[in-house]
């Protein structure tokens, strides 16, 4: 199936629209924020689904009890989602949780008047590309990839799902409100998941022993994270999500575009990079090579 029978055009980019439809759209653009809701902000496939594993940890001061009793999608919410306007999130006691892959300009009014906790997780793009890549193959909702270096070609101008990376995480990099923000790399999550657990609780003025860090790294490495049935998405119906080709937690390693990308697609990638982020000051933790 084609862009046109499968998304719709919101604010300029794509969103799937099995899972957008108009109401809970609209549902987000009415949505009130509190002051102390935490926002987990990503491009798809850049570490939502590990941040929604360690927030709640964090925020439960390491009760596993946190990630096992709700999956994901109920525990952090989609703001965008059509479970959103179901979940009575308006009843949630503070600190609330939630998930977008919105850019900046798409957050809704609130978002800008009341200045919520946000955490922005950023990932290599030559590794989105090749999580997506394997990830839009096994999923019924999306367009089917087809040769890489075609969907090469959309996902550098943006014609996926949320739009272009560039635009994304460039975005979010010129947000005002720089306090409220913190800005993460999936690289250094892989690089020290102690350091970076330690940093996002300090963010969150929810200190914590040093056991309780180590223990909370540990669950949430990817071999340990991955046999939790309530983060795994293995309760996603296989018509919807076929995992026995691909699955959602698939490698979780930095550094895997270089198992996919052909030399060729390499050089044209980083240019096409250097070209995008030219003006952009902010030191990644990915090494482009
Ligand atoms: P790969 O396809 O490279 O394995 P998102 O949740 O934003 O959609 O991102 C999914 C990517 O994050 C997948 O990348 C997934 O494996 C990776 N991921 C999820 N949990 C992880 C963890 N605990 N450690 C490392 N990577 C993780």
């Amino acid at each position: 199936m084609t862009e046109a029978e499968l998304y719709t055009l919101y604010k300029g980019v794509y969103v799937p629209s099995h899972l957008h439809p108009a109401q809970s759209l609209k549902y987000y653009e009415d949505f009130t924020f509190r002051p102390d809701d935490i926002v987990i902000v990503t491009y798809p496939r850049s570490g939502m689904t590990w941040m929604q594993e360690i927030v709640p940890l964090i925020m439960s001061g390491g009760d596993p009890a946190s990630v096992e009793t709700l999956p994901n999608w109920d525990r952090v919410p989609w703001l965008e989602e059509n479970r959103a306007c179901m979940l009575n999130l308006e009843q949630r006691p503070s600190p609330r949780m939630f998930s977008t892959h919105f850019h900046y300009d798409m957050m809704p009014a609130s978002f800008f008047e009341v200045k919520p906790k946000v955490i922005n997780v950023m990932r290599n793009p030559k590794d989105v590309f090749t999580s997506s890549f394997h990830y839009y193959g096994i999923a019924s909702f999306l367009v089917q990839p087809g040769p890489q270096r075609e969907f090469l070609e959309k996902f550098l101008n943006g014609k996926v799902m949320f739009g272009s990376w560039f635009d994304h995480v460039k975005g979010w990099l010129g947000a005002d409100n720089k306090e409220r923000i913190m800005y993460i790399c999936y690289e250094e999550m892989a690089r020290d998941l102690k350091d970076s657990v330690s940093r996002i609780s300090q963010f969150l003025d929810k200190p914590l022993s040093a056991e309780v860090v180590e223990q909370i790294a540990d669950r949430c490495l990817f071999k340990n994270m991955k046999k939790n049935n309530m983060s795994n998405f293995s309760a996603v119906p296989r018509e919807f999500m076929d995992q026995t080709k691909s699955e959602f937690l698939r490698k979780g390693i930095a550094g895997d575009w270089k198992n996919q990308l052909t030399v060729e697609e390499v050089e044209y990638f980083d240019n096409f990079y250097k070209d995008k982020m030219k003006d952009v000051k902010f030191e990644f933790a990915w090494d482009l090579d």
